[in-house]
């Protein structure tokens, strides 16, 4: 610690008592270390703080503290004020990635999705972070972050809708647990309509509760067996929405990027949750682009091919995640930087799952996928391939 620069000068009442009990020479006053935890992948131990020292003291150190301990790497959490948590990872965790069996916690709407680069899992929240915006360049593993968000949710009571304009490649092998599909920019128009008179009937309902009874302002204060299935749209290369090639397009994309902004905008409070995903995310895409960012609450940047990309996801709200995203190497699909509004972000990275897996797993939570009449009409068909695996599982 004292070759580190953690220690702080000791205080007047124990160097008084140092000398009046021994003849040692008096020595600064390290952190005062709790209880050493091991991990599956390394140490964790809680330290409380000397007086005048803060977490960002002990985050400045971690380099020193990882060569004096030889480790792959130390992280720092703080757990209470006065209290941090230091993490000592024994590995790169990010490079073969395994899920922990325990934490992340189930619950409605939560998924453990990745592995943070301080072996926790990163858990998607959708009751915290409603919509979420994953960017990155093509191969990054952004169809891969959304098949885990799938593959998490299917055996949850969600009702999942997809849109993907890649003519369904990403999407289509999950649709017979998906309560809606659009692959085409035409579907789309018609789709998200439909999403937003769903979101309106649910603002009637809770303003009908209301009248009745007790106050609420989302569904979520609705008793149990009124409130509706919440519903997660899924949007894969979220540019193909908002380009056009005609003049006479353009009326037809205006409408659409409206309808997911007034989504974004209104469809926490009426369940209704959006993860986008894109390689670029721009003021170029035009009208729209950046009011729909600003809803988005969660980042996750992927691989990018310049700076200006990792803004758009990063930017403008932690600044300097911004480089830590542009040093993600090629090889290595998957890791990202993920962060929040408040500022906060950590490399992550999505354990692999073949489509096959996924879309297995999916077949057979089929039965859970809700019937939304209003959405009735997207109803993608399942394909008789995935079926019949289902069958046979
Ligand atoms: N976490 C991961 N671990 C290992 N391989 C991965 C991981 N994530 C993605 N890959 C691999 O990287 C490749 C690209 O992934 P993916 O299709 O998700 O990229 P993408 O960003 O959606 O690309 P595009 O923009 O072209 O659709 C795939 O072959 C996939 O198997
Ligand atoms: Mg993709």
């Amino acid at each position: 610690m004292d070759a580190c620069g953690l220690t702080v000068p000791p205080s007047r009442l124990r160097t008084l008592a140092v000398r009046a009990t021994t003849r040692r020479e008096v020595r600064p006053v390290p952190p005062r270390r709790g209880l050493v935890r091991p991990t599956a992948t390394g140490l964790r131990v809680r330290l409380r703080l000397a007086p005048g020292q803060e977490v960002a003291d002990l985050a400045a150190a971690t380099e020193r503290l990882r060569h004096a301990w030889s480790v792959h790497a130390v992280h720092v959490a703080e757990i209470k004020p006065g209290v941090a948590e230091l993490r000592l990872v024994g590995f790169d965790v990010l490079n073969d990635v395994r899920m922990p069996r325990t934490g992340g916690g189930g619950g409605l709407l939560r998924v453990p999705v990745a592995l943070r680069e301080d072996a926790t899992p990163f858990v998607r929240d959708y009751r915290t972070v409603p919509h979420q915006l994953t960017l990155g360049a093509t191969l990054s593993g952004k169809s891969m972050y959304l098949r885990h968000m799938v593959a998490g949710l299917a055996p949850q009571r969600v009702a999942l809708v997809g849109i993907d304009c890649k003519r369904g490649v990403e999407l289509a092998p999950f649709a017979p647990r998906l309560s809606a599909l659009a692959t085409d920019p035409a579907e789309t128009g018609e789709l998200l309509p439909a999403l937003v008179a769903l979101m309106e009937e649910r603002y009637d309902l809770i303003r009908a509760r209301q009248r009745h009874d007790g106050a609420t302002s989302d569904v979520w204060g609705l008793p149990e067996e009124e409130r509706p299935v919440p519903v997660v749209v899924f949007v894969d290369e979220v540019a193909e929405l908002f380009l056009t090639a005609t003049r006479k397009d353009e009326e037809r994309r205006d409408e659409l990027v409206t309808h997911l902004v007034r989504l974004a905008q209104l469809g926490r409070a009426a369940g209704i949750y959006l993860e986008v995903c894109g390689q670029r995310f721009g003021a170029e895409l035009g009208k729209g682009a950046t009011m729909l960012r600003a809803q988005l609450t969660g980042r996750v940047c992927h691989r990018v091919n310049d700076e200006a990309s990792a803004k758009m996801a990063l930017g403008d709200i932690a600044p300097e995640a911004v480089m830590a995203a542009c040093t993600i190497p090629a090889e290595r699909p998957g890791l990202a930087v993920a962060a929040d509004s408040s500022g906060r972000w950590t490399r992550v990275r999505t354990p692999y799952l073949s489509l096959t897996d996924a879309a297995t797993h999916c077949a057979i939570h089929a039965y859970r996928a809700p019937t939304l009449p209003s959405l009735a009409r997207f109803r993608p068909v399942a394909s008789t391939a995935v079926e019949s695996e289902s069958t046979g599982s």
